[in-house]
């Protein structure tokens, strides 16, 4: 069975296992207790802090250690939103449910959500910059990498656009951390959301990045003993902290732009793309340069062009020894239109039938003739039953 659905989770690195099971019987106190054994675990957490921040060139109080991406999103608009008069949020219309989902609890409370629409790649429309960043738009946030149809957005021109104007940005990067580790003293954007298993780190944690300018203004989600800088209250997991910073280390670290496609992991992944499309029946969907470099996502129809159903392949391709997604992994249980190929404007006949490929290390250039061989023939038994 080949494994190719890192952007639903990745096995964990090297070394990550081993250096959580050496915390937990290093520092498996409370952070909190003022004896020996809770200050070892505390310098342990505060080292996992400094060793993440030191890799996205920022201060160790930017790091606030959530559950996961989908808190740190709704701690990022919930929180900044709690300390301002209601406005307008602008949301890109091919956002995770995480951040929607945040979004329509905040029209709940009176502010205005407003969706970026995007063009056929999945990028979001830049000519309607002026319009959606004037007033009363208080806060933006974008997805960087998009986790279904892997378009990186251009999220530093937005970002910059939102800084000239007052606006908040905060981004989704929970598929951007995976390959590329940003500066985050460069990058021109408030908050950040990631989630340590996309990165072959351990799930049930993530992080928020935070500016210290903000801090204060920012409302906790979860009250309690303080934690976080009483930004997210309750017992902190040493364990899962030090598994995401030993993960993270073995992310590249790269300038704010993400490289396109070429090289590393990128190269393996045009070379399956390279294999696949002679096969007249795929095609590339979302940006196909400006995309996630692990990330491949694929139209299918059958010989007569009609589309065939992403789900029913992912099943196939799992009998051939693919394990795959269709959509993302969190639409990927409901048989239901993509909300994302729909926001692309894509006819309502082929918004069920993409599958999403995603490499990880563990993928190696004498993979890639296997992969494609088993892939058509799954796509031949998908089409035949
Ligand atoms: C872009 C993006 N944002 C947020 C999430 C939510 O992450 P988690 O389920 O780890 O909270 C995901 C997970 O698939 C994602 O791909």
């Amino acid at each position: 069975m080949i494994y190719l659905d890192a952007c639903a989770t990745a096995p964990l690195r090297p070394g990550v296992l081993q250096r959580m099971i050496e915390l937990q019987q290093e520092a498996w106190a409370n952070p909190s207790s003022l004896h020996g054994f809770g200050l070892k675990a505390s310098e342990a957490l505060e080292r996992a802090r400094s060793q993440i921040a030191g890799n996205l060139c920022a201060d160790h109080q930017d790091v606030v250690f959530t559950s996961g991406a989908t808190e740190s999103i709704h701690l990022a608009l919930h929180g900044v939103a709690a300390s301002r008069s209601p406005g307008r949020l602008v949301i890109s219309s091919v956002e995770h449910p995480a951040v929607s989902g945040a979004a329509h609890l905040l029209a709940r409370r009176g502010w205005e959500v407003t969706e970026w629409p995007v063009d056929q790649l999945g990028r979001i429309r830049l000519e309607c910059l002026e319009e959606l960043l004037a007033s009363p738009t208080k806060i933006v946030s974008l997805v960087w990498g998009q986790g279904e149809v892997g378009t990186i957005q251009p999220l530093l021109t937005v970002a910059e656009a939102c800084r000239e104007r007052g606006i908040l940005i905060h981004t989704d990067a929970t598929q951007v951390l995976s390959q590329a580790l940003p500066n985050w003293s460069e990058l021109p954007v408030d908050l950040l959301s990631s989630s340590a298993h996309k990165s072959g780190g351990p799930r049930g944690i993530g992080l928020l990045m935070t500016r210290e300018s903000l801090r204060s203004d920012l409302q906790p989600l979860l009250t309690g003993g303080g934690q976080e800088g009483g930004l997210r209250s309750g017992t902190e997991s040493v364990v899962l902290a030090a598994g995401m910073a030993f993960a993270l280390e073995q992310v590249e670290r790269q300038p704010i732009k993400l490289s396109r496609a070429g090289n590393g992991i990128a190269a393996l992944r045009d070379g399956l793309r390279d294999r696949l499309l002679i096969d007249d029946r795929l095609e590339v969907c979302g940006d196909p340069e400006d995309r996630l470099p692990h990330h491949l996502s694929l139209l299918v129809s059958d010989d007569d062009g009609h589309p065939v159903s992403g789900r029913h392949l992912v099943r196939s391709l799992d009998a051939t020894g693919l394990a795959v997604s269709s959509g993302s992994a969190c639409s990927s249980g409901k048989d239901s239109d993509s909300p994302v190929l729909t926001a692309m404007g894509l006819p309502k006949v082929v918004r069920r039938s993409s599958v999403r490929i995603s490499f990880g290390p563990w993928i190696e250039e004498s993979d890639l003739d296997g992969i494609a061989e088993r892939f058509l023939t799954g796509l031949e038994k998908a089409i035949c039953s």
